[in-house]
């Protein structure tokens, strides 16, 4: 028993609930990519390798540049961290205190509940529309004077749905400017709606809105932990003094530069996962699934669906439980023809209705 006197919040903080695994499963629970990087990319990690004696660069001056170019904005627009989980925290903890509070939607990436408090603000959850997409209005009209961060997440972990930068523009323009508008972009490569695009170019316009990026997802790099927030410089020098100095690591760094300049063995490998996306959706759907438009590297089975998990088990696949459906990431055709099967078995046998 620890005498430690625990801020009384750290305590109650919900914990961060990693998918299963097991031994020899295929796990499409977690999002990630189901290939490695492209050669170009594992090469610059070997390489990297020779040097690890070496703190890595401090300000990661050569990626914040890579990517500076990319957006067409300037290196100190740029910083990175420990994947966008870091950044989320350190964005938080920028303009929160104990009795301010944070917006953000509800259901959607379980790391929101648990940073917000980790940073001493209060959670304001606003639940999703029922096709799972955010409810922008309420949202609008959850802000108080309390309220110093708004989340978006687009493409919407777990349930699929993309804002279009109209819509994402519409709100900022409505949100008071003392207020941080968080857009999380982790999953918008896999974006193909029209209308859907990042939001960097309203940082121009609005020094309150921070875009976070990840290489966890379309560039395959979830292991290595690096992912990045682009917004107003004065903003992001606010954010990077909260963040962890050496954080992010050399082979890290590496591979993130190396990603970016291999730009069309990240779009091939984003390109077949869409197209396995629109190829077993639909045909989920056709089985009477209800799943939510997608845009992201995964999709939401809804209804009365759980035994599917236990039956994917049986299989060696690891799917995603939660209390709105079961998420499965888009894998390879093989996986995917395999939870196919499995889906197709238990609509048969079960009452699926949602
Ligand atoms: C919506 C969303 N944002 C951010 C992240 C965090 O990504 P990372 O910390 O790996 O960069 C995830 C990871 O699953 C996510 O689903």
């Amino acid at each position: 028993m620890t005498n430690l006197r625990f801020r009384p919040a750290v305590l109650s903080l919900p914990r961060y609930k990693p998918s299963k695994s097991a031994p020899d499963a295929v796990k499409i629970s977690s999002n990630e990519m189901p290939t490695p990087p492209s050669p170009a990319v594992l090469e610059a990690i070997a390489r990297e390798l020779q040097t690890i004696n070496r703190y890595p660069d401090l300000t990661a001056a050569p990626l914040r540049q890579a990517l500076g170019n990319r957006f067409g904005v300037g290196a100190d627009q740029v910083c990175v961290g420990t994947g966008s989980s870091a950044i989320l925290v350190a964005a938080l903890s920028a303009v929160c205190q104990p009795g301010t509070q944070v917006v953000f939607p509800w259901r959607s990436f379980e790391s929101y509940p648990i940073a917000v408090p980790t940073v001493g603000a209060d959670p304001v959850p606003v639940p999703l529309l029922p096709d799972g997409s955010h409810d922008l209005v309420a949202m609008h009209e959850a802000i108080t004077a309390d309220t110093v961060a708004v989340i978006v997440c687009s493409p919407n972990n777990p349930t699929g749905p993309a804002l279009t930068y109209e819509d994402i523009a519409a709100f900022v323009a409505d949100v008071p400017d003392d207020v941080m508008i968080i857009v999380d972009e982790a999953y918008i490569d896999f974006a193909t709606k029209p209308g859907v695009r990042t939001a960097v170019p309203l940082i121009e316009t609005h020094p309150n809105v921070v875009v976070m990026r990840t290489f966890s997802k379309a560039h395959a790099l979830a292991g290595v932990r690096v992912g990045y927030a682009i917004g107003d410089a004065e903003v992001i020098g606010a954010i990077q003094s909260l963040l962890v100095p050496f954080g992010v690591n050399s082979l890290a760094l590496a591979a993130a530069l190396a990603s970016l300049t291999d730009a069309e063995g990240v779009q091939c490998a984003v390109a077949d996962i869409v197209a396995e996306r629109e190829r077993i959706v639909p045909a989920l759907r056709d089985l009477g699934y209800d799943i939510p438009d997608t845009q992201s590297n995964f999709y939401l089975l809804r209804g009365n669906v759980y035994g599917l998990v236990d039956e994917c088990a049986r299989v060696g696949l690891i799917v995603r439980p939660f209390r709105e459906g079961v998420r499965v990431s888009v894998g390879s055709r093989e996986q995917n023809d395999l939870f196919y099967s499995v889906a197709a078995e238990f609509a048969r046998t079960h009452e699926i209705g949602a």
